[in-house]
């Protein structure tokens, strides 16, 4: 399998190496985060029940506006940021998104949008040329997914807006948050997937606390769910999680927690955090500080070390890059060659 992708010219493989090499440099020499996840406002068109962010006050007054993002784009290159990852909130909602990400583009980042579609048609004429991966959220693949997101014919809306984008150059995945409400749509999505011709990926939800504890699965649940998963993975369907995520979540494995090294967060007012949703760990804001500055700190360091056997998170971002972080040679060039 490596020897035949390695046979012919392969542009997707090549940059997968590229990347590796830059993801490295991260880790071994400038020992900074490599992604940075940016959201752009907590407006949001939906009131999901696995999140509460729409819940959060987005006071207009209170965000950054363009050109302190571009601002903080700059800053963000100069310390080693390969990947620019835009949420919210909802952050197709966001008018200047277009010229954000072109600017991210010309500063030569990886940009990432995940969305929950609903705006995906309306816009993809402004956003396409400028976006590398989308993630589109999709818990059910039946009437299910409007319920869970309070909001009417998003799930409709979200799968034109996929077959749309597959005639552009962006690299398209759907993203499955389980929880005690979907746990049995899993078959429905992997369809659906199938159908699309896209990768699917799956997580747990994870809680926050005082709001969707009731709906998260029992460990006895994401086991069973999970081997099911990793069942399908094997029988050939287009499951984007890794084998390792899926055995460590099914054995409830405790990993070493590398999340905080290799992504900072900033919240829609400019503040730097860590852990976000969990401790919202925050550093300063990009109005005042420079990214180098907090990265450089002893403070930091010494909080990625504790944070090393934290263990709280089970969704894929998190452990997937903390076993990249690890440089498991399995790991690390199995995900090259994946
Ligand atoms: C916070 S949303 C923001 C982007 C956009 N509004 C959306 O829904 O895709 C980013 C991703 O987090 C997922 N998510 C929301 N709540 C979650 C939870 N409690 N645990 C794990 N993932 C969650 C969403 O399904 C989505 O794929
Ligand atoms: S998951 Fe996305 S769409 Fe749903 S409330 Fe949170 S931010 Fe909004
Ligand atoms: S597991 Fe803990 S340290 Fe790691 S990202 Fe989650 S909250 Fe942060």
């Amino acid at each position: 399998m490596i020897f035949n992708q390695l046979s012919i010219y392969n542009p997707n493989l090549i940059k997968k190496i590229m990347d590796s090499v830059k993801i490295l440099r991260n880790i071994f020499f400038s020992h900074s985060p490599f992604r940075l996840v940016h959201d752009l406002s907590y407006e949001c068109n939906c009131k999901c029940r696995i999140c509460e962010r729409w819940k959060k006050s987005s006071n207009l007054n209170d965000q950054l506006n363009t050109k302190e993002i571009f601002k903080m784009l700059e800053d963000a290159k100069k310390t080693g940021i390969i990947y620019y990852v835009v949420e919210g909130g909802e952050p197709l909602l966001s008018k200047d998104l277009p010229l954000i990400l072109k600017y991210a583009k010309k500063l030569n980042l990886k940009t990432t949008v995940i969305t929950n579609g609903f705006c995906l048609k309306e816009r993809y004429q402004e956003i396409h040329p400028f976006i590398d991966s989308l993630v589109v959220s999709l818990d059910s693949n039946d009437v299910l997914h409007d319920e869970m997101r309070r909001l009417k014919g998003i799930r409709d809306r979200a799968i034109e807006g996929i077959k749309l984008f597959r005639n552009s150059k962006t690299k398209i995945v759907i993203n499955s948050v389980l929880c005690k409400l979907n746990v049995e749509k899993i078959d429905g999505l992997i369809k659906l997937s199938k159908d699309l011709e896209i990768p699917i990926i799956f997580q747990p939800m994870d809680i926050y606390k005082g709001y969707n504890e009731d709906i998260r699965l029992t460990q006895p649940e994401i086991k069973k769910t999970f081997l099911k998963i990793f069942k399908m993975k094997k029988d050939g369907y287009n499951i984007g999680n890794s084998f390792y995520y899926l055995q460590y979540i099914i054995e409830n494995k405790p990993y070493v927690c590398n999340a905080p090294k290799c992504y900072t967060y900033v919240e829609p007012n400019g503040n730097i955090v860590s852990c976000c949703d969990i401790f919202n760990k925050i550093w300063g804001n990009v109005k005042q500080k420079q990214f180098k500055e907090i990265f450089g700190s002893r403070e930091f360091k010494d909080f990625c070390k504790k944070m090393e056997n934290c263990n709280y998170c089970s969704v894929y971002a998190v452990i997937e890059s903390s076993l990249l972080y690890s440089l498991n040679p399995r790991y690390f060039f199995g995900n090259i060659f994946h």
